[in-house]
């Protein structure tokens, strides 16, 4: 069966970040810090999904999904990232969970999106090994309650934005800013990538995935030295995550001056244990050129002549269909089924008179992508799954609540929900779907 369903990550939806005992994560201290977030937004209340998740779970029936991605918050179950387990916490999944199945909506959790407990960071964070060992023994936590029910486990979320907005830019959640430095953080997220799989495996979990951020990357010219740029940011966003997984070995980044001394023997066994999925994140393509200075290898050079999002994001549907179809060219054979995990689009969305939310170039976007995903099918690419990035308008990190990217509007004030014309549309455009791809009904 095609999984055809919504995304949405803890911080970013559920609000009640101090009931039931939840710890700290590194997401509460980071948008309490002026400045960090746009006007100074936190996840404090979000879409308040804590307490309204049984509408949530009925706003995906209406729309027709068979499965919802959401994430786990671990500073819920294991609130100082280690040691006690807060049984509150699991029961709010185990609830969440147990009305998913009732409504056939197949859950997919996500293990980390980003929300490390704070006590873990003021240990080092993902700079320090000891994270990855403590990742894998919450993952059994978690699987334990949750893997009689939950057939599709994803480990982390896009480490590379993870490693590179948090610790190399500083612009999200820890807020350090390492440049190049940061790297022991992609080695350590990925280490416990391997244990935690390992972990979910015992635990008898059915399908075990990574979710990789991946874009297809062009260079700004024919000129030696921007093809040359862009073969080091591909390296960089797509092959250091992809690489090591599927292939057991991290790409040679000699040449920018970059080693990884972190790795142990045995690390890469681990993590490149075989899955049964990986989970691609997808939003655009990136055009690279030489940098202009000493510094990284290379520059953003932008792209331009398509149309843009309310993030400023450039909307180019084939670019789904050309990273599936490179990703197959690639890793051949041990590319195993891909499940795009993520891909939508922001845009300025406020009901109108009438109390609708008219986002009709949310309705082209996913027209566009749906159409590229199919494409990429037909190519001969093994895709079993697309979810909406997201269900809900939700707190969208450094930009706050500023930037709207769900099927649903949320109204902040209130936490009122309304569909918006894309929801209405992707609920007839699924129930359009045929054969192997049908959402079966329940009568
Ligand atoms: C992805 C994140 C997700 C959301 C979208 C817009 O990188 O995984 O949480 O912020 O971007």
């Amino acid at each position: 069966m095609f999984l055809w369903g919504t995304a949405t990550a803890s911080y970013q939806i559920e609000g009640a970040v101090s009931e039931d005992g939840r710890g700290v994560s590194v997401w509460d201290t980071f948008a309490g810090e002026p400045g960090r977030v746009r006007d100074g937004h936190t996840g404090e209340v979000a879409c308040d999904h804590y307490h309204r998740w049984p509408e949530d779970v009925e706003l995906m029936a209406g729309l027709g999904v068979n499965s919802y991605r959401f994430s786990v918050a671990w500073p819920r179950v294991q609130p100082t990232g280690s040691g006690p387990v807060n049984q509150a916490g699991l029961d709010f999944y185990d609830r969440l969970v147990d009305a998913l199945c009732a409504r056939d909506i197949v859950p997919a959790v996500t293990l980390f999106h980003w929300d490390l407990p704070q006590a873990l960071e003021d240990r080092g964070g993902w700079l320090d090994r000891d994270t990855a060992h403590r990742f894998a023994e919450y993952a059994a936590v978690v699987a334990d309650r949750l893997a009689d029910r939950v057939p599709m486990w994803i480990t982390l979320n896009e480490p590379f934005v993870h490693m590179v907005f948090g610790y190399a830019l500083g612009t999200h959640a820890p807020g350090r800013t390492l440049l190049l430095d940061a790297l022991p953080v992609a080695h350590h997220q990925l280490l416990g990538h391997g244990l935690a799989a390992a972990a979910l495996r015992e635990r008898g979990a059915g399908r075990v995935l990574i979710t990789n951020n991946c874009t297809p990357v062009r260079a700004a010219s024919a000129d030696p030295a921007d093809v040359a740029a862009a073969h080091a940011y591909d390296t960089l966003h797509n092959r250091l995550f992809n690489d090591p997984v599927l292939l057991g070995k991290y790409p040679d980044m000699s040449a920018y001056g970059v080693r990884l001394d972190c790795v142990r023997d045995g690390d890469l066994d681990l993590i490149s244990a075989p899955l049964d999925g990986l989970g691609i994140n997808y939003y655009n393509p990136t055009r690279i050129a030489a940098p202009s200075d000493e510094g990284l290898p290379f520059t953003d050079a932008g792209i331009t002549g398509y149309p843009t999002t309310a993030f400023g994001w450039p909307v180019v549907p084939d670019g789904l269909r050309e990273l599936l179809t490179g990703l197959k060219a690639r890793y051949g054979d041990a590319l195993p089924p891909v499940y795009v995990t993520e891909n939508g689009c922001s845009q300025h969305d406020e009901p109108g008179p009438d109390g609708t939310v008219d986002d009709r170039a949310r309705i082209d976007y996913l027209d566009g992508h749906i159409a590229a995903l199919d494409r990429a099918r037909a190519e001969g690419v093994d895709v079993r799954g697309y979810y909406v990035w997201s269900l809900l308008d939700n707190f969208e990190w450094a930009e706050g609540y500023h930037q709207r990217f769900g099927l649903v509007h949320v109204d902040f004030a209130t936490g009122r929900r309304t569909p918006k014309a894309s929801y209405h549309w992707l609920r007839e455009r699924l129930a359009e779907r045929t054969g192997a791809d049908a959402v079966p009904r329940k009568p």
